[in-house]
């Protein structure tokens, strides 16, 4: 099994000094909470890390809280996280059947949902996305904020990542060309069977300063 953690994002709705991804939760960066659970994975064969093309040398000042677990593989990513998705496939170790994709920005996603998107993976799924149940009544709008429908809401989930998949089934929807803010999005649209897992309250992802004072209560706290 092969790991993706995508963190090249600039973070600019959390508006900080630094890339999202090295901005200190509770004492280290965010990436170093995410890179720990990775490399607590039962199987991890391959990891690669994408970050900003300026941060892409890991004996960089910024790198020195994050342990880099031993083999893990470090590129830059894009402009769109597709694209940096992208750039972490094409560095994966080849031999890997599954891959999961992970946004450094859930920092605090528990290991126990890595498993369980690796073994529906594993039970044969094209897609595996962990979700939680929506408590929001969601509605559609056009381009003038005017309703266009309520889908019923036990037909929706929110979803996290790890996202995961069977290599080639990524790699060929990677390869479409299409660009969506998830990975499943790539892999629904090449006609394949997308299934959801149990998500975690914890694998919220860190987006607005609020976010990160959440996250930064939530640390201080027992983790799964
Ligand atoms: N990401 C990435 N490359 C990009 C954009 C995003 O690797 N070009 C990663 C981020 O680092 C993050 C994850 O994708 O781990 C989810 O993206 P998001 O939360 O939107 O992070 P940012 O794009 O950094 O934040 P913002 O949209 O506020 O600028
Ligand atoms: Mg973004």
């Amino acid at each position: 099994m092969g790991v993706v953690v995508v963190a090249a994002g600039s973070g600019s709705r959390l508006g900080a000094s630094l890339p999202k991804a090295f901005v200190p939760l509770a004492g280290r960066p965010m990436l170093a909470w995410a890179l720990e659970t990775v490399a607590a994975l039962p199987g991890l064969r391959s990891l690669v890390v994408v970050v900003p093309e300026a941060l892409a040398d890991p004996s960089l000042p910024p790198w020195s809280a994050v342990s880099l677990p031993v083999g893990a593989h470090v590129v830059a990513g894009g402009a769109e996280r597709t694209e940096s998705v992208a750039a972490g496939l094409a560095a994966l170790d080849p031999g890997c059947d599954v891959v999961l994709v992970h946004d450094a920005a859930r920092c605090l996603t528990p290991v126990a949902v890595f498993e369980r998107v690796v073994a529906a993976v594993r039970a044969g799924a094209d897609g595996v996305v962990p979700g939680l149940a929506v408590v929001d009544t969601v509605k559609t709008v056009d381009a003038d904020g005017v309703v266009t429908g309520t889908p019923e809401r036990t037909t929706l989930r929110a979803v996290q990542t790890p996202q995961g998949f069977p290599r080639e089934v990524l790699l060929a929807a990677h390869a479409s060309g299409m660009v969506a803010t998830d990975d499943a999005a790539l892999v629904e649209r090449t006609g394949h069977r997308v299934v959801v897992v149990d998500g975690d309250p914890m694998g919220f992802k860190v987006t607005t300063p609020e976010d990160l004072e959440r996250a930064e209560r939530l640390a201080g706290g027992p983790r799964a």
